[in-house]
C-alpha cells in the first residue's frame, strides 16, 4: 500500500433522484488520489448514476437531483458557486460505447484543448501527440492523423476516447465500463492502461466484471439494492481484502455468486 494516502474526492451522503424515484441512496466514499477506485454491483444498483454524478454529468438528465456532497479537493462540486464546465474539465469521462466524434483522429484529441481557447498549431500538435502517447495509441495512428477517428477498431477508438478525455488534462478520470464493448485483446490494452494513467490521475470505473475489477483498481465500491431499489454503498474496502475477506455478508453473497 502506498504510504501517503492523499485523499482527491469524498462522496457524502450522496442521494441521487430521477423525479421521485430514489436511485442512490446516503452514498459514503473516498477517492483516492492516484489510486484507481472500482465501483461494481448488480444491473440497476446506481453504477452509472453514482459514476455521473461525480461530474455533475446527472446534471443533463432532466428531472435529476441529488442531496448530499461530492468534494473535490475539499470543495463540494454541487455547492451554487462553482463553474460546471471547469468541474467537467477537471473531472472527465470516458463511455461504454467508444463514441468518437465524426473527425479526424488529430481533431478529435485538438477538439477540447481548442474549446478551452489553445490555438497555437505547435501547441495543439503536442498536445495531441503526448495524449495519443498517453493513450497508448501514437503507434497505430502516427501516420494517418488526418484520417477519421471512426474509421478505427473498437479498441482504438476507445483509446482515442481516452486520449481526447486526457488531452484536456483533467485531475480524475470516470469510466463507466470502458472495456465492456471490446474483444478480450483490446480489454487487456485498456486495463494495461488503466494501471499507467492512474500515475498521473485518479481514476474511478464502473464495470460488470469482477475479475476486473480485481485486476485493475486498488479500491473496490459494491452497490447494491436496498428494499426500494435504490443502490446502498454495501461496502467500500481495499479490492484485495474485499474480493478475499470481505466485510460485509451481501459482498461475500454477490462475489461467491450466490447473487446477481
Ligand atoms: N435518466 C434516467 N431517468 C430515470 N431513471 C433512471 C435514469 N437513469 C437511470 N435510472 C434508473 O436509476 C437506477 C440506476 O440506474 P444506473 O444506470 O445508474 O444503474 P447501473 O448500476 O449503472 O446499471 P447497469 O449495470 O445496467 O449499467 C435504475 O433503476 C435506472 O432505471
Ligand atoms: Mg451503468
Amino acid at each position: 500500500m502506498t504510504q501517503s494516502l492523499a485523499i482527491k474526492m469524498v462522496i457524502r451522503r450522496l442521494s441521487v433522484f430521477y423525479k421521485s424515484f430514489q436511485a442512490l441512496h446516503e452514498v459514503d466514499m473516498p477517492v483516492y488520489e492516484h489510486h484507481v477506485t472500482a465501483i461494481i454491483g448488480p444491473s440497476g444498483c446506481g453504477k452509472s448514476t453514482l459514476l455521473r454524478s461525480l461530474n455533475r454529468m446527472n446534471d443533463l438528465v432532466p428531472g435529476s437531483r441529488i442531496k448530499g456532497e461530492v468534494l473535490l479537493d475539499g470543495e463540494d462540486i454541487y455547492d451554487p458557486g462553482q463553474d460546471v464546465v471547469d468541474v467537467r474539465r477537471r473531472v472527465g469521462m470516458v463511455f461504454q460505447r467508444p463514441n468518437p466524434f465524426p473527425m479526424s483522429i488529430y481533431d478529435n484529441v485538438a477538439f477540447g484543448p481548442k474549446l478551452y481557447g489553445i490555438k497555437k498549431q505547435p501547441v495543439l500538435d503536442g498536445i495531441v501527440e503526448e495524449s495519443l502517447r498517453a493513450a497508448a495509441l501514437w503507434d497505430d495512428v502516427k501516420d494517418k492523423l488526418k484520417q477519421s477517428g471512426m474509421a478505427l477498431s473498437g479498441g482504438q477508438q476507445q483509446r482515442l476516447c481516452i486520449a481526447r478525455a486526457i488531452a484536456i488534462q483533467p485531475e480524475v478520470l470516470l469510466m463507466d465500463e470502458p472495456a465492456s464493448a471490446l474483444d478480450p485483446i483490446a480489454t487487456l490494452r485498456i486495463e494495461e492502461l488503466i494501471a499507467e494513467l492512474k500515475q498521473r490521475f485518479t481514476i474511478v470505473i464502473v464495470t460488470h466484471n469482477m475479475q476486473q475489477a480485481a485486476r485493475v483498481s486498488d479500491y473496490t465500491a459494491f452497490l447494491m439494492m436496498n428494499d426500494q431499489r435504490a443502490g446502498e454503498l454495501a461496502e467500500f474496502s481495499e479490492t484485495a481484502i474485499l474480493f478475499t475477506t470481505p466485510k460485509d455478508k451481501r459482498t461475500e453473497d454477490y462475489i461467491t455468486g450466490r447473487f446477481g
